[in-house]
């Protein structure tokens, strides 16, 4: 099959499809990319004057939406459109875990990309490849073939042709950019050689060869859930050692340096913290435990699912410590929490330890004042699902039930008077940065200091009457905890 690549287009425009599509078209001038979605807001918030309002915050998406946008790169929703001018087309919406059915809490909930299929099979022409961006179920290209070869025409009765590959996306959110210009590897599974080809071409404008990986199909969709449940499991293993670091008095930070040293094992993803987020680790450790349980591989699902039991566990931990260390109740207390990201560097909240620890010190009565420099309000409201109190929030005329607490929104981090006790969730700068010695005086005593993430300036909050407990550190008799 003879065909040149010209036109791409990208159906979802969320944290994947639109940084990925941006960083192609700013390497791919000559190239056309139509990114759309069915979400109108989301298009409209991408093709925003005002790059401050794009959907998603990257740290440089901006400068390479700003040299791209409207030149070969366009945000719409005009999908019927973009799908007949395409060579090739990639699936990146949404994949999360089945809520109900078969599978449901483990396995995929693949309605997005089979929408996406029919529309492809409906409005593409000549031959397209087609490429699946989003990460996929082991097999879930055989599913994507058979929909696409269902019909043979388009709507307009001319024949059409398809090769289907599997390009997993590896990018991190909080550096997806810099993930995205360098990364360590680019995975293409498929069986026709020509469309793989093809494919690379696109990438070898900025990606070296030999970072440029060929596999089966297969293997491309398992390697992409199985990198994502390795990084998983370090995380889960470091905050197990970090729960025994608590009582035997070792530090995690200098275990996590020592073992970090080995070459075998190296340093990164050895930074323990309230327990892993985002919309992927979860979801794709699942995949594997169903794809395991399916296949009749009992021991080697519960391996896996206990990756994820630990992480909960984790995080429920965090919540019982604060009030544990408040003297046993939390009820109408002021506590800080600073970050509800679920990590440093992006605005997205899925899966954020935040969640699960916020609604356990509310339901504990707490009051709580969150600050995140990169969340709105609203989406901490949709995460809690607890409607937040407003700012000029008159205490003496409290309607709320009083068996709960409260929580409140703020932009500022003038939020410390009064407080009893301040929580660290996400380790965003400008929290490293924070001048404990003045804060302590503005809080009630005996005050607290918890930091879920290491980036206090411990010897600073020494120098003041605030207790401290960090995670992981039992080098300090006030720290110990039994459980
Ligand atoms: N977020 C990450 O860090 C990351 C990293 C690697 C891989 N992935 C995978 O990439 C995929 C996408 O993830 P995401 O974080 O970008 O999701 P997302 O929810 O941010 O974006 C998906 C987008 O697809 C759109 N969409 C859904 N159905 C559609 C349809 N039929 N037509 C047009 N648009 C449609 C949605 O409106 C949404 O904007 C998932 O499979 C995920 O597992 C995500």
């Amino acid at each position: 099959m003879n065909y040149s690549i010209k036109n791409i287009c990208c159906i979802g425009a969320g944290y994947v499809g639109g940084p990925t599509m941006a960083m192609m078209a700013y390497k791919c001038p000559n190239l056309i990319f139509n990114v759309v979605d069915i979400n109108k807001e989301r298009v409209a918030a991408w093709n925003a004057k005002d790059l401050s309002k794009l959907p998603i915050f990257e740290p440089g998406l901006k400068e390479i939406i700003a040299s791209s946008r409207n030149k070969n790169l366009f945000f719409s929703s005009e999908i019927k459109e973009a799908i007949k001018s395409a060579d090739v087309v990639f699936i990146s919406v949404n994949t999360p875990t089945k809520t109900k059915g078969v599978g449901a809490g483990k396995s995929s909930d693949l309605k997005w990309v089979e929408a996406c299929a029919r529309e492809v099979a409906k409005y593409s022409k000549g031959h397209t490849i087609v490429v699946e961006k989003s990460t996929l179920p082991v097999r879930t290209a055989e599913v994507i073939q058979k929909i696409l070869n269902s019909p043979k025409t388009n709507f307009n009765g001319e024949k059409i042709s398809f090769s289907v590959l599997s390009n997993p996306e590896f990018l991190a959110e909080g550096t997806a950019i810099n993930d995205l210009e360098n990364p360590d590897r680019v995975l293409i599974g498929g069986e026709d050689q020509k469309a793989m080809f093809k494919l690379a071409e696109i990438y070898k404008a900025w990606v070296p060869e030999d970072k440029i990986l060929f596999t089966n199909i297969w293997s491309s969709e398992l390697a992409k859930l199985t990198s994502n449940a390795f990084l998983a499991q370090r995380i889960s293993s470091i905050n197990s050692i970090s729960a025994i670091c608590e009582v035997t008095g070792a530090d995690i930070r200098e275990v996590s340096r020592a073992i970090g040293k080995d070459s075998r094992i190296g340093s990164k993803f050895l930074d323990s913290g309230p327990g892993f987020g985002g919309s992927c680790f979860k979801k794709d450790i699942l995949n594997l435990v169903y794809l395991a349980e399916y296949f009749g591989l009992k021991e080697v699902a519960k391996f896996w699912e206990e990756v994820v039991n630990i992480n909960t566990w984790n995080q429920s931990r965090i919540a019982k410590i604060v009030v544990k260390k408040l003297f046993g109740t939390i009820s109408d207390k002021k506590i800080v929490i600073l970050g509800f990201a679920f990590k440093a560097n992006t605005n997205d909240t899925r899966e954020s330890a935040a969640i699960k620890i916020c609604r356990d010190l509310i339901e504990e009565g707490a009051e709580l004042v969150i600050h995140d420099p990169k969340v709105s309000q609203i989406q901490i409201e949709n995460d809690l699902k607890i409607k937040p109190l407003s700012n000029d929030y008159d205490k003496n005329s409290d309607s709320r039930d009083n068996n709960i607490g409260s929580w409140r929104f703020s932009n500022s981090l003038d939020i410390f008077e009064n407080a009893n006790a301040v929580l660290v969730l996400t380790e965003w700068q400008e929290y490293k940065d924070i001048p404990w010695d003045l804060i302590a005086k503005q809080m009630i005593k005996p005050a607290w200091l918890f930091d879920s993430r290491s980036i206090v300036d411990y010897k600073l909050v020494k120098k003041t009457d605030l207790n401290f407990w960090r995670l992981g550190d039992g080098s300090q008799e006030e720290q110990k905890e039994k459980y």
